[in-house]
């Protein structure tokens, strides 16, 4: 069985996914859509062979958690299960952001992985099946398979929940900044342990279907080409999935105070002119989504503001790929 190198791009979710219907399966709640990173991604290189004892995992730089090194083998188990072997296999991972920057690496993580076993256990999936495999890993993965701008569907059966690109307006330049907090101690709860309790929030199921709203009206800015429709629904999903993390039991509040600085920042420049929107994920790092153009105008407000660490700029990110720089 063939050595195999997979790269895929992390993601920002515009529309959000917090809570599933299925924990086993991470069928979610809601349908979600994102946007891919270019500067934030993950290669994995996996080999299936039978020179390998046990399956061999490994994270260069931060290295795995176990319980991390255990979601990893158990992913491969799918894989192996999927191709009919017992092979065990090697598998080295690297990111090319570190963890504390905030960005999802399960996302870009699992969707590497995915590929580049699938590939190595010589099988041939389609781009769908791909994404519906790396959702199993972690839900978010699903949409790193597509990248570029995709939703993803909730549904009740596991293979009619996939992510796949949606058309996203030519003349939109988009960069995303990661704003990223000095800081981090606000993440103490993982994505998967957080939003198992999301139905305890009162607001939950009404937050659920509002979700449901805003992909149609998230659809329906990008087809008019409408901006600021476009923003109003992205900040609406930062607050709505944090008013549900805020409202679920146990609390969870993962702003810090920069997060609001940054907020009311893009507020004062959309007084004067200028749209540019926030949104914010499991932490309490902020991303702006905005026009090329404007690009230097929201730096230079975020100049202003104490307690930010570093500001990565990013393109829209393309979708998983295989590559041939194996890490080992
Ligand atoms: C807040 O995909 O990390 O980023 O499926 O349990 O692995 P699991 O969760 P994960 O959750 C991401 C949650 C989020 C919102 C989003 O990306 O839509």
């Amino acid at each position: 069985m063939q050595k195999i190198t997979a790269q895929a791009h992390s993601n920002i979710a515009l529309v959000k996914y917090w809570g599933k219907k299925d924990a086993g399966l991470r069928l979610p709640r809601n349908s979600s859509v994102a946007i891919a990173l270019d500067e934030a991604y993950t290669l994995t290189t996996v080999e299936f062979d039978e020179k390998y004892l046990e399956d061999d995992v490994e994270l260069i730089g931060e290295g795995f958690e176990e319980d991390e090194k255990d979601k990893v083998k158990k992913h491969l188990d799918r894989v192996r299960a999927m191709a009919g072997i017992t092979t065990k296999a090697k598998v080295v991972s690297q990111n090319n952001f570190p963890k504390s920057a905030g960005m999802a690496s399960s996302a870009s993580g699992f969707a590497a992985l995915s590929m580049a076993a699938v590939e190595s256990a010589g099988l041939k999936l389609s781009e769908r099946e791909m994404s519906v495999l790396a959702r199993n890993g972690s839900g978010s993965a699903s949409r790193s398979i597509p990248g570029e701008v995709s939703v993803w569907y909730t549904a009740e059966t596991d293979e009619e929940s996939y992510a796949e690109r949606i058309s996203f307006p030519d003349n939109w330049k988009v960069k995303v900044l990661l704003v990223m907090a000095e800081d981090t101690s606000a993440k103490k709860i993982s994505t998967t342990d957080g939003m198992a309790m999301a139905p305890t929030s009162p607001y939950f199921v009404h937050a659920v279907k509002e979700a449901e709203l805003n992909i149609e009206r998230l659809k329906e800015a990008m087809s008019l080409g409408d901006w600021s429709a476009f923003g109003k629904v992205i900040e609406d999903e930062c607050y709505r999935l944090h008013t549900i993390c805020m409202t679920q039991t146990p609390n969870i509040l993962y702003w810090r105070g920069v997060t609001i600085e940054v907020f009311q920042g893009l507020y004062r420049l959309r007084e004067q002119g200028l749209e540019a929107f926030f949104t914010v994920d499991a932490g309490p790092h902020v991303h702006i989504i905005t026009k090329d153009e404007d690009v230097a105008k929201v730096k230079a407000e975020l100049a202003k503001i104490n307690g930010i660490k570093k500001v990565i700029e990013c393109g829209v990110g393309p979708s998983a790929h295989l590559v041939d720089n194996h890490l080992f």
